[in-house]
């Protein structure tokens, strides 16, 4: 009979009325009306540096052809410029995501531990689940650690067997990130204790500052770059990862994909890459501002607070548990006014029925729409 693995992730949470989470998806793709807060992705980009530098792509019909397998030398070379890591190695992968699996593939050994970030990007603790014995969650949804995962708390959740801490700067949902301070220290003790940071950067450029661990561990390090969310390209698929020559040819010589990333994405990127000045303050100022509508909306309701203000995600989380009302069930109200965000859930088994977690990399009338309806939501839900 066939068995599946031990890391399958359990499907939970199939939203009411769906046979399958991949239902729930299309149907929320198919809703053109939908206000998308639901997967941190950007909604804003106004300009067509990265659409027209793939429309090129595809008039010259340059997707007949393979592309080289380890991604052009162009885009890996403005990456390593984007972080300023001109002297490290680089795969071109098709996202994130693909690059943290890798990453926890070329590192890990059963006998490995990983710690994490609780709440977090519950993807990368399955991908740790997969390859060391075990994940060490750690809780860090409280004022005293500033809600993310400190040097402090590394020093005291490591043993003789952890291999792998992940660093997720910004913190997915909580939108938490690192001082110079913090990066250095983290950077100094994975040193020493001959640890791996996995340096989760997907969200670094909405942060108001952003401190590379590779520059103080450039062994001890693999960072993950994606195009997914500030590029605003999150359905194209397209990320890196970027490690010491050692490390990256060691994931060269197990990738599955040999055949390269998506052409036509490889020239988005490029575009996105080459443009970044151009575009990059408008979002960001839009963020902000967004940001700031939803705090003054949070500030008028009794019970409600926003975990951490200001983000410096391009989401954050709202903490209702004085409300007694369930967060997934307050984003099921939502989605059935065409308001699609994330009950905590989905980033926190431990913490996940405290908060909702709201993206706003959006035009700022769709914000306005969901401050007047969570609002609502919030007094109905109350009441029952
Ligand atoms: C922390 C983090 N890393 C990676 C990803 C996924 O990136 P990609 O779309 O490039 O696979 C996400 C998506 O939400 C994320 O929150």
């Amino acid at each position: 009979m066939f068995k599946e693995k031990k890391y399958s992730r359990p499907v939970k949470n199939i939203p009411k009325g769906f046979d399958s989470a991949n239902d729930f998806f299309e149907y929320l793709f198919n809703n053109k009306n939908m206000i998308w807060m639901g997967q941190n992705t950007n909604h804003l980009h106004k300009e067509d540096y990265i659409y027209n530098g793939m429309v090129e792509c595809l008039k010259n019909r340059e997707y007949s052809k393979y592309p080289p397998s380890e991604g052009f030398s162009e885009l890996k070379r403005l990456i390593l410029d984007d972080l300023g890591l001109n002297d490290s190695d680089i795969l071109i992968s098709s996202g994130g995501t693909d690059s943290l699996y890798l990453a926890m593939n070329v590192i890990l050994e059963p006998y490995h531990n990983v710690i994490t970030p609780d709440p977090g990007y519950l993807i990368i603790d399955n991908f740790a689940s997969r390859f060391a014995g075990g994940v060490i969650q750690v809780p860090i949804y409280n004022k005293e650690c500033g809600y993310k995962l400190t040097p402090k708390l590394f020093r005291e959740n490591m043993d003789e067997n952890t291999k792998v801490v992940v660093l997720i700067d910004p913190l997915n949902p909580l939108g938490t990130s690192y001082t110079s301070k913090e990066i250095k220290e983290f950077a100094e003790i994975a040193i020493e204790n001959d640890i791996y940071l996995i340096h989760d950067v997907t969200y670094k450029d909405f942060a108001k500052e952003h401190y590379s661990v590779a520059k103080y561990a450039p062994n001890n390090s693999i960072t993950i770059y994606s195009f997914s969310k500030i590029f605003g390209m999150a359905g194209l698929r397209i990320g890196a990862m970027i490690s010491n020559s050692e490390v990256i040819s060691a994931v060269k010589s197990m990738i599955i994909n040999d055949l390269g990333t998506n052409i036509v994405a490889q020239a988005g990127a490029i575009a996105g890459l080459r443009s970044k000045d151009k575009w990059l303050g408008n979002i960001v100022e839009t963020t902000r501002n967004n940001q700031k509508l939803i705090k003054s909306m949070v500030d008028d309701i009794d019970d409600v607070f926003i975990v951490n203000y200001p983000s410096d995600g391009n989401m954050l989380a709202i903490d209702i548990e004085k409300t007694g009302i369930n967060s997934e069930k307050l984003a099921e109200y939502l989605l059935d006014k065409n308001i699609f965000t994330r009950g905590g859930n989905y980033t926190s088994s431990r913490f996940g029925d405290k908060y909702l977690r709201v993206s706003f990399s959006i035009p700022e009338k769709e914000v306005l729409i969901f401050n007047k309806e969570f609002k609502k939501t919030i007094d109905i839900l109350k009441i029952k």
